[in-house]
This record gives structure tokens, C-alpha cells and sequence, in this order.
């Protein structure tokens, strides 16, 4: 695929250090290994090491190159408990109980990624969504200038004739329940920065809903349009238009009956969906029905990039989230 092996070559360019926290988890020790033979990202294994080295040994993975870290022995251990501390104390954390969070891989290994001792980090294989977002919500926040965290997923569609010759974005598909309208806006600006920035695409951005352009009413369709006004008014320099049933957005023949005035309608590469089942229920039809390739739910707008893996995920699942993961550290300054 096109767009992976052009992520990947930018992946080997400037190496990252990827941490991988469920490092005792058959698929992510072979793709660690795999990761680190092709040079995509430096892997770093958390988790108890004898363990680590007796999973990989039977299943024949050579960690030689890797590196493991074990909360417990590690010599961070205690610089880590004292800031999980002081980062959480006005939500009510002792050090005691920061001294046991610490010692779990997911918070450790976001303590990492937060202590710059990591570029990034890519979890998911065991542990939910919810799971994995907590620790990052809690530790590493938000991007300057970001307000909400979001995911997006990378749709490939066989039928080419859809968004950017069959590539297009879908957000938010994995994090946030309920935006409110102005945290729609700013899911569908990061969406489109992350087109932008990560897959080299220009911007198309439809915001979804049951109703096109004043075809339906109602307070579900009224957040959509004012999320849709206020996108527009904070980057008039992208193309984002609303509120647009799936067809007017996607279809030209739809939107020129529907919204014959629009610059995205027809066009649309990036899909904003109203709400979490809205747009989780729309990514699992794409994928299925129209037997697209998802890659994601990858996660835009933390101040570092954390990911997340869906828990039947593969190998090759895990490398290329890792190479994204990889792609997307290089552009925090
Ligand atoms: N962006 C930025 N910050 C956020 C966000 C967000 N989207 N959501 C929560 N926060 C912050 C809160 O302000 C809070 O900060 P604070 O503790 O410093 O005050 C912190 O994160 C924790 O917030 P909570 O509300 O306590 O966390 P919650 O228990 O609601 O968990 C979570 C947040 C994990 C994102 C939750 O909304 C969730 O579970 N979302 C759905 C995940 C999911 O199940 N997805 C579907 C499956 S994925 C798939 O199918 C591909």
C-alpha cells in the first residue's frame, strides 16, 4: 500500500523510541522484533523481564537489540512515582498510591513518553481503549492549543471512487462519547490537519449528519451545524463544510442535487461523525461491508502520540501503528 510504504520510509528516517507496554503479549513481541529488523522505530519492552524473555524464546523471537525495562527494577522508578504524584495530588494522589499506578506497565510506560525518556507510545493489544486513554488523558494531556483528544481511522475502500482514490479519514470513531459542538469543530480540525500532515492529502472535510444543509431539523442536527460554523470561523484556510448526509458528502451526483453550492459535498475525503456510535458503527460497515482496510483508531491531539490497537489486532497491525506512531513524534517539536 502506498501510502504505509511512504510512512514507513519517513518512519526509518528519523528513528523514535516507541515504548510498548503489554511487552509480555505474543503479537507485540513479534512485532517488536519486526520492528526493530526493518529499522522503523526503536521498541522498547516494558514488563517483567524474565517473563519477556522466556514468551520470546518460545516463540522464537529474537529480542537481541531491544530493550526491555521492568517498572519494578527500574532505576525511574522513583523519579516517575514522584511526579505521577505531584502531576495528580489536586485529584487526590498520595504517594503511596502513586507508588503502586507507577508500577503498572500502561502508566509507566506513559510516564516515559511524558519524562521525554520515549518519543511515543502504542498499546491495545490486551487492555481496552478506555484503558489506555486514562493513563494518556491524565499524563501526557493535551497539545498546546488542542482542547480535546480524538482518534481517526485511515480508510482504505477497494472502490476508488471514494474520497482520495479510496483513501479517506473517519473521526471520531473510538474516543469521545458525546462531543459538544465545539469539540466536533475541533475534532474535525484536527482530522484535517492529520490529513494534511500525516497522509499528504488536501483537506475535504464533511461534517455527517442525518439532515443535508437544512433538509431536517432538531437539537441532534443543530450541533452539527454550529460545530460546523465554528470549524469554519477558527480555519477559514480548510475546506469544511456542513451538515451533510453520508451520500451528499460523498456522492457528486447526490451533492449536486443537494448541495449544489458546496466545495466539499461530493468530495468529501474526511468524514467528522456526530458522535461515538455514529461513527464506530460506521467504520465497522465500511470495514466489513465494503471489506476496507482501517488503519487505527489512531489518536490526534496529545501533546506526545499515544495509540491505541484494536484487541484482535495483528503483527503487521502493531508495526504499522508503531510506523505511524514513529511518524507522528517526529513532528512534536
Ligand atoms: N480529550 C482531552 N481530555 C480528556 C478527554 C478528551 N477526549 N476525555 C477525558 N479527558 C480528560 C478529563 O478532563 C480528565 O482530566 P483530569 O483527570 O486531569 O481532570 C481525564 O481526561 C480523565 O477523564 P475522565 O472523565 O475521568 O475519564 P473517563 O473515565 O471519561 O475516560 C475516555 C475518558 C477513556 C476517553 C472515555 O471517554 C472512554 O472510555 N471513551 C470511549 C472509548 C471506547 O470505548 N471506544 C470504543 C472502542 S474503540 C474501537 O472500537 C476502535
Amino acid at each position: 500500500m502506498e501510502l504505509m510504504n511512504k510512512l514507513w520510509e519517513s518512519a526509518k528516517a528519523d528513528k523514535k523510541r516507541i515504548v510498548l507496554p503489554e511487552g509480555d503479549e505474543e503479537r507485540t513481541l513479534k512485532a517488536a522484533e519486526k520492528i526493530h529488523k526493518l529499522g522503523l522505530a526503536y521498541p522498547v519492552l516494558v514488563g517483567n523481564i524474565d517473563e519477556i524473555k522466556r514468551k520470546a524464546e518460545n516463540l522464537g523471537v529474537n529480542l537481541e537489540g531491544i530493550e526491555i525495562i521492568d517498572p519494578n527494577t527500574s532505576e525511574k522508578l522513583e523519579e516517575y512515582v514522584n511526579k505521577f504524584y505531584e502531576l495528580r495530588k489536586n485529584k487526590g494522589m498520595t504517594l503511596e498510591k502513586s507508588n503502586q499506578i507507577v508500577r503498572d506497565p500502561l502508566y509507566f510506560g506513559t510516564m516515559m513518553v511524558k519524562l521525554d525518556d520515549a518519543d511515543g507510545m502504542v498499546s491495545g493489544a490486551v487492555h481496552t481503549t478506555g484503558d489506555l486513554l486514562r493513563p494518556g488523558l491524565q499524563i501526557v494531556k493535551t497539545a498546546p492549543g488542542v482542547s480535546v483528544v480524538s482518534s481517526f481511522f485511515i480508510m482504505m475502500v477497494p472502490n476508488a471512487k471514494y474520497g482520495e482514490e479510496g483513501m479517506l479519514l473517519f473521526s471520531d470513531c473510538a474516543v469521545n462519547p458525546n462531543p459538544t459542538a465545539e469539540q466536533l469543530a475541533a475534532i474535525a480540525i484536527a482530522t484535517a490537519d492529520t490529513a494534511k500532515n500525516l497522509c499528504g492529502i488536501e483537506p475535504r472535510v464533511a461534517m455527517l449528519s442525518f439532515s443535508t444543509m437544512g433538509s431536517a431539523g432538531g437539537e441532534l442536527v443543530e450541533k452539527v451545524r454550529k460545530a460546523t460554523e465554528i470549524a469554519k470561523e477558527l480555519r477559514a484556510d480548510l475546506l469544511i463544510d456542513g451538515e451533510l448526509q453520508l451520500d451528499a458528502a460523498i456522492v457528486e451526483s447526490v451533492a449536486a442535487q443537494k448541495a449544489p453550492n458546496s466545495k466539499v459535498a461530493g468530495k468529501a475525503n474526511v468524514l467528522i461523525f456526530p458522535d461515538l456510535q455514529s461513527g464506530n458503527i460506521g467504520y465497522k460497515l465500511v470495514q466489513r461491508f465494503a471489506n476496507a482496510e482501517a488503519i487505527g483508531p489512531m489518536c490526534q491531539g496529545f501533546a506526545k502520540p499515544i495509540n491505541d490497537l484494536s484487541r484482535g489486532c495483528s503483527v503487521e497491525d502493531i508495526v504499522n501503528v508503531v510506523a505511524l506512531t514513529a511518524v507522528q513524534a517526529q513532528s512534536i517539536k
